[in-house]
């Protein structure tokens, strides 16, 4: 790959120098922030010259395992003679400038290990329209996963999906990877005959028989949220607004788990006020999606490992859908503000099973929430407990953990509690409607929650402590749950010596079989747990958060001596990074380092890169 092409030594030292200068300098994305603090994982200079719009015509080469084609820019120019793209492994072909394509020069920067490269083109003061001519790389695409016949529900034809966030999609698109910099797009994608393309646009419901597609996002988004999937789908409609997409064999049975999302929609829209997207679908990808769920805008890209039969997993879709709000209409402007989309989107996931399916629901939801938060304040160095992170020089990969979604959560439902239901969703719907289409900076979220929350309402309370602090503070809200109040007493008994058949189990959840499971006791002996295996078919789970969490206690008891074939099938069919992680990490932990390294050698291929990165550096390897 000829990433240094056009690189020269003087331009290496010129482009570090400007980088310095950017990072220390820069005020980044339009914004009416109090303070403007620099995207540290974006080259972008938008005070100089900034997408607005994104003409994208790409070529699908399965066989190759490329993109080819050309993304074409409109951009708004505050007289610059350059402009900054940021592109990491990106073959970038030629460049030109203007309708009439006036070929250009361009230079390709010293790359940083998680940004990529810069990608600096030369413009005239007046320049208008960009455009970049270039293929994608087979392996350096980290966005990209480019799976075979065989890693897909019907093994016919082969599929590919991206994932851009969080700064993925400049390894696909050159772009202003950026999610403080927002933009509309349309574009045209040409696949194999008996293929379909979607994308987080307006979409096909049907193939055609030319294999061209054409999309069109009107309203502005941030770069993340581009996305696209090729693959054997087919549609099944829900309501009037939502459906499903999916491979043939598994479109009925999404549309099945997936019934109530229509239901979700109305009531998020009476939280938080209409959704602005249009249509709401969902697509259902092959096992190797490293997310349980992706908000790309219209159509929320998902797992099939939420296809549990019964309905018990769908708070996923509540959660995905609930970003259409917090994340895709007011957008985290850096990812140190990360908490700002994830936080409010699990408080307001919440309020939509509330609503959906009662209070005691969401507060089993809560409670599991609240155990991860613990989980991760006990393993994360203090300042990674911050609500606001200090991600630069890292992977912004790195800010994705329980304290971004649940303490975020925990913290807006303080504040409700704080000022009564009432006045805190009449808050919340006002700042969504304030800054739709905007981004938003952690320090200016907490000049708008003090003008227009607490000093109106004369609340003094920790907000600095919550944002700018370590752990969980005090006044987290309590939460209880009369549900999980009875499998306590089931636990209780089963540890004081009751026989796994004695248990009362009735009607349990999901839910409840997973705070059951994580109370095992790691010093559980192997009769006790073959027990509760024999009695309640764990290892033979149909639903794969009861089997995730009963293959890690498993392991940490030492029983997976018994189950190892089914823990093996299940991490090698499956590449959902929060079910790999406790995996592989327990069997490291109980000293079977070598074991683990030999099972991600199978299941490597069936991973994608977001997940391979991650399993690589806790396993060693
Ligand atoms: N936007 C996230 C996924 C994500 C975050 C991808 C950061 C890349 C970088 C998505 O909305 C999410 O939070 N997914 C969760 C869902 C869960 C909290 C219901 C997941 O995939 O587990
Ligand atoms: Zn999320």
């Amino acid at each position: 790959m000829p990433i240094l092409r056009y690189a020269s030594f003087l331009f290496v030292l010129l482009a570090c120098f400007a980088c310095e200068t950017n990072s220390t300098t820069d005020s980044s994305a339009a914004s009416n922030s109090p303070t403007h603090p620099e995207d540290s994982h974006s080259f972008a200079r938008p005070e100089e010259a900034v997408t607005k719009h994104l003409s994208l015509n790409l070529k699908v080469d399965f066989d190759q395992q490329t993109l080819e084609g050309y993304a074409r820019y409109q951009i708004q120019n505050n007289g610059a003679d350059s402009i900054y793209l940021d592109s990491k492994d990106i073959d970038i072909q030629r460049v030109t400038i203007g309708k009439e394509e006036q070929e250009t020069a361009f230079e390709i920067g010293y790359p940083d290990q998680f940004k990529g490269t810069p990608l600096v083109i030369d413009i005239e003061p007046t320049t208008e329209i960009v455009t970049i001519y270039y293929k994608t790389d087979p392996v350096g695409a980290a966005a990209v996963d480019w799976l075979e016949p065989g890693q897909t529900a019907d093994k016919k034809h082969p599929f590919l999906f991206t994932q851009g966030q969080a700064i993925l999609t400049r390894t696909w698109i050159p772009c202003q990877d950026s999610p403080g910099i927002r933009i509309t797009y349309d574009a045209e994608i040409t696949v194999p005959k008996d293929l379909m393309a979607v994308m987080s646009a307006s979409n096909p419901q049907q193939k055609n028989d030319t294999g061209v597609y054409r999309f069109e996002m009107k309203q502005p988004i941030p770069s993340y949220l581009i996305a696209l999937a090729v693959g054997d789908l087919e549609f099944a409609p829900i309501g009037e607004r939502t459906g499903i997409y999916a491979e043939p064999s598994v479109v009925a049975s999404a549309a099945y788990e997936f019934a109530d999302i229509e239901k979700m929609l109305e009531v998020a829209e009476a939280l938080y006020g209409p959704y602005l997207w249009d249509r709401y679908d969902v697509i259902v990808l092959p096992p190797s999606f490293p997310f349980g769920g992706m908000e790309n805008p219209r159509l929320t890209f998902a797992t099939p490992t939420i296809i549990a039969g019964d309905r018990s997993l769908t708070a996923l879709i509540a959660h995905e859908l609930a970003h259409s709000w917090s994340g895709n209409l007011v957008t985290n402007a850096t990812w140190n503000d990360f908490w700002l989309n994830e936080g409010f989107t699990v408080y307001f996931e919440r309020r939509i099973m509330e609503a959906v399916y009662g209070k005691p629901y969401a507060d089993m939801l809560a409670l599991l929430g609240y155990q991860d938060l613990k989980a991760d304040v006990a393993d994360l160095p203090p300042v990674d407990t911050h609500l606001k992170l200090s991600l630069k020089d890292r992977d912004p990969d790195e800010g994705m953990t329980n304290v971004a979604y649940e303490k975020g959560a925990f913290f807006l439902q303080m504040l409700e509690e704080q000022v009564g239901r009432e006045k805190f969703d009449a808050f919340s719907k006002q700042y969504f409607e304030a800054y739709r289409f905007k981004t938003i900076y952690t320090d200016e979220f907490v000049q708008y929650l003090r003008t227009n929350l607490l000093e109106p309402n004369q609340v003094d309370v920790n907000i600095e402590e919550w944002i700018y602090g370590p752990g969980i503070p005090a006044n987290v809200p309590q939460v209880a749950s009369a549900k999980f109040d009875q499998v306590d007493a089931q636990i209780k008994s089963f540890q004081q010596g009751a026989e796994a058949t004695t248990l009362i189990t009735t009607d349990w959840t999901p839910h409840e079989w997973l705070h059951f499971i994580r109370a095992i006791p790691t010093d559980t002996d192997l009769k006790r747990m073959n027990e509760l295996d024999e009695t309640f078919g764990l290892s033979q789970s149909g639903n794969a958060e009861i089997l995730a969490a009963w293959f890690e206690r498993s392991i940490r008891t030492g029983y997976s001596v018994n189950t190892i074939a089914e823990i093996e099938q299940f991490l090698v069919n499956i590449g959902r990074r929060k079910f790999l992680t406790p995996l592989y990490r327990a069997l490291k932990e109980t000293d079977q380092l070598s074991l683990a390294q030999a099972i991600y050698k199978k299941a490597r291929p069936n991973y994608h890169s977001v997940s391979r990165n991650s399993m690589e550096v806790l396993l060693e390897i």
